[in-house]
């Protein structure tokens, strides 16, 4: 559903990891084979070149400690003599939460406290409903939930671990409801406002979406990330410790 002509993260980081082993075992073999020898050694000089080919590869530059670091880790873990369920167990578990990251770009983490108060606080005088598009484990939904009572929302979020999370957390707040599914199938139509703390990546098709879909009046509130291209018709500054930006707008209303 995401428009980004970058070459996608995995396989970025796929090709740095084999370009690094070719590398670092054409110079072994060609300067020193005695090193096969001493596995992590070979290691370190395959992270290393791992780490300079995601560089040259442009990748993030949270990428490239990750390169450097990720097959020493694995010789070393291999010496634990763990049972590969442990790995298969930490790869469901990863995976139940960050879900389809690689398409979708848009990790986990949660909105704090002060933000939630904040976005109460651009709430109408009247009741409302509102919907958190990706809404994590529900801690958002929830505290908007009991900061206005009068007010119904609605969480939509497609990771199963934090959707089931966000199930059991807003049991028994009878005005928040959570569904399991894919925010780019859910209407926006019936919301006044639509908030979001997604990443850069989604914003303009997101944009175009509030555009076709929300209604006069409709606020659309975005934590952090700025729709590229198109002014915000008013930005919160949040006081607290990560300087939280909620950038608002008026999708239907623009123009
Ligand atoms: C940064 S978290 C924000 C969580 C919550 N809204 C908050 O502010 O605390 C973004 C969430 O969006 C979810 N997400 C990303 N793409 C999605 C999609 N296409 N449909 C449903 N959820 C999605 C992710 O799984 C993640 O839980």
């Amino acid at each position: 559903m995401v428009s980004d002509h970058s070459m996608p993260p995995l396989r970025t980081a796929l090709l740095a990891q084999l370009l690094g082993a070719l590398i670092a075992i054409g110079l072994v073999a060609l300067l020193y084979p005695a090193l096969f020898g001493q596995p992590i050694v070979v290691a370190v000089l395959q992270g290393s070149c791992a780490a300079f080919t995601s560089y040259k590869l442009e990748a993030p530059p949270w990428w490239h400690p990750i390169h450097l670091g990720f097959m020493p880790l694995v010789v070393e873990a291999s010496k634990l003599d763990l049972s590969p369920g442990w790995y298969l167990g930490a790869f469901a578990l990863l995976l139940a939460v960050y879900w389809r990251v690689a398409q979708s770009r848009v990790p986990l983490y949660l909105s704090n406290e002060k933000t939630a108060a904040a976005v109460a606080a651009l709430l109408p005088n009247r009741n409302c409903r509102v919907i958190d598009l990706g809404c994590g484990n529900g801690t958002f939904l929830r505290k908007m939930a009991r900061l206005r009572p009068d007010c119904s929302f609605c969480g939509i979020e497609y990771a199963p671990l934090p959707w089931l999370w966000a199930r059991l957390l807003c049991i028994g707040v009878g005005n928040c409801h959570v569904t399991y599914g894919n925010l780019w199938h859910q209407s926006l139509a019936d919301f006044d406002l639509v908030y979001t703390f997604l990443s850069p990546v989604p914003m303009p098709e997101l944009w175009s979406k509030a555009c076709a879909e929300m209604r006069p009046g409709g606020l659309l509130v975005s934590n952090t990330f700025a729709v590229p291209g198109h002014e915000p018709m008013q930005v919160v500054d949040v006081v607290d410790r990560r300087a939280t930006r909620l950038y608002c707008y008026l999708p239907a209303d623009r123009g």
